[in-house]
């Protein structure tokens, strides 16, 4: 008798998505699709098939899954993805497919640590305005630069890993550049460029976490942006855990191939 191989969809967009993708290129048993938002122009190599662009909303990813016979779907969108997961939890109760989320835990406040949490970017830009911000590294992203134009007396180092379509900003300099990052070129390039205030998403992960540290050697404001809600049900705190989740999942429901194959 031989097993059919498991139809995952990859919601992609973080580092764990591809990772998640490569080991599970190596394992028998799925046949994976990563699903990018196509937001860059360039992406990490990813291996088995990949498809781009949005569903047209939960309905729209509700039929995608049923005809693609998709039987798992594993939502490692970025934690700042603030819509793609609700419209996975709807479609996947509308398809009845189980859905996993890969939620890397929130960086964690340490001592040495100054932070002012803010609910979202225009609180960001609000607060910039409040502590009289000189020079802003500001490691939001290139889609997120519009909230704070109305910060006109700060200058901006934007760290981006593709140039925004457009500069909101009046003054700023834009440094492209993906992590990870180390903890002294994050040093380097904040002193270098003198800058008083870092603001970032809570991202977590290791990736992107040396800019804390740099902060915390220069005593240096951080504006953290807390995290957009996420839907409840069943949530992976790194790959490892996906992978046993998903190996859970293939022991509970022995599948035959439906091509006929047997021994
Ligand atoms: N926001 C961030 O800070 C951030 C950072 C790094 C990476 N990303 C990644 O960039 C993508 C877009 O971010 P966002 O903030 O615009 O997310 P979002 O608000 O959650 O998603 C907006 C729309 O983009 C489409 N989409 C999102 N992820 C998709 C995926 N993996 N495959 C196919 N379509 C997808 C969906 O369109 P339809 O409704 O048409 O299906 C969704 O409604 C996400 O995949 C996210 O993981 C975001």
């Amino acid at each position: 008798m031989m097993l059919a191989r498991q139809r995952v969809l990859i919601l992609g967009g973080s580092t764990e998505a591809s990772e998640l993708a490569h080991r599970l290129a190596d394992l028998d048993g799925y046949d994976v699709t990563v699903s990018y938002a196509g937001r860059t122009t360039t992406r990490t190599r990813t291996p088995g098939r990949v498809r781009v662009g949005g569903f047209g909303g939960a309905e729209g990813l509700a039929d995608y899954l049923t005809a693609e016979r998709v039987e798992v779907l594993v939502d490692a969108t970025h934690p700042f993805a603030a819509r793609m997961p609700h419209h996975a939890a709807r479609a996947c109760a509308t398809a009845g497919v189980p859905r996993l989320r890969v939620w890397r835990p929130p960086w964690e406040r340490v001592d040495g640590d100054h932070w002012y949490e803010v609910r979202d970017l225009d609180a960001a830009a609000e607060l910039l305005g409040r502590l009289g911000a000189g020079r802003v590294f500001l490691t939001t992203g290139r889609q997120d630069l519009a909230p704070f134009a109305r910060v006109p007396d700060a200058w901006f180092l934007v760290r981006a890993i593709e140039a925004p379509p457009a500069m909101p900003l009046a003054r700023a300099c834009v440094v492209l550049a993906r992590g990870p990052f180390d903890a002294d070129g994050e040093l380097a390039l904040m002193r270098d460029n003198e800058i008083d205030v870092l603001v970032t998403k809570n991202s977590g992960g290791s990736a992107a976490a040396a800019k804390l540290a740099a902060a915390r050697t220069l005593a240096l404001p951080v504006v953290m942006v807390r995290r957009p809600p996420c839907p409840d049900g069943p949530r992976a705190s790194s790959v490892e855990e996906a992978l046993s989740w998903l190996g859970g999942l293939v022991c509970s429901e022995p599948r035959l191939a439906q091509d006929g194959a047997s021994g």
